[in-house]
């Protein structure tokens, strides 16, 4: 199996950290420079670009094109976007291929394969709507980054914990991170 997870430019990097952390191998991780500029301020020099790239089994840099994710005929199974920021979630429903983590997206939607939108962003616009529906309707699972509170959170990563089990009961990883109701 083989993971892309794309970090990109919104508030919460930390919820990409967390699930660049968990996935199993084969995960292969792209930061957008966005990302890259939100983490200067969200991370504090704890977790530095580097120590990212040392987690994942591959990294690529958002304007490489010549990476085998740039190619709908390497076989990934599925892009997760943690943190989604609005920027990249609009050129996605507009169908832009601009970087390589919205032509990884263009990928992902025309193979049917799983494509996994964490966003942030509150309040949300009508156009934002529009646009997460429309990725939706094209076969996206979009999940906010707004966890439960059931299974009695008491430090940050219980919450993070929380949106990292959901990814990864979407893509089809056995994960026992929180305690699920009824358990
Ligand atoms: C500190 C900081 C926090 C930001 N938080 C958000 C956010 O929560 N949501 C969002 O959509 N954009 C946010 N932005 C703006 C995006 O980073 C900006 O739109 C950027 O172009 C996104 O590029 P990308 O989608 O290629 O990563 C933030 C920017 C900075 C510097």
């Amino acid at each position: 199996m083989e993971y892309v997870l794309a970090i990109t430019g919104a508030s919460g990097i930390a919820y990409g950290v967390d699930i660049l952390k968990k996935l199993p191998s084969k995960k292969v991780l792209i930061l957008s420079n966005g990302a890259l500029e939100v983490a200067k301020y969200e991370l504090k020099g704890n977790v530095s670009e580097k120590s990212l790239k040392g987690i994942a089994d591959e990294f690529y840099e958002e304007g490489d094109f010549g990476s085998p994710v740039a190619s709908g005929s390497h076989k990934f199974d599925a892009l997760i976007i943690a943190p989604a920021s609005m920027n990249t979630v609009s050129k996605i429903a507009a169908g832009i291929s601009d970087n390589l983590i919205t032509r990884a997206a263009s990928i992902a939607l025309k193979e049917r394969r799983k494509l996994v939108i964490v966003f942030r962003e509150m309040p949300l616009s009508t156009i934002h709507l529009r646009n997460l529906l429309t990725l939706s309707e094209a076969g996206a699972y979009i999940l906010p980054a707004s966890p439960g509170f059931y299974h009695k959170p008491s430090n940050l990563d219980d919450l993070y914990n929380f949106v990292t089990s959901r990814v990864m009961d979407i893509v089809g990883l056995e994960n026992r991170l929180i305690k699920r109701w009824g358990d």
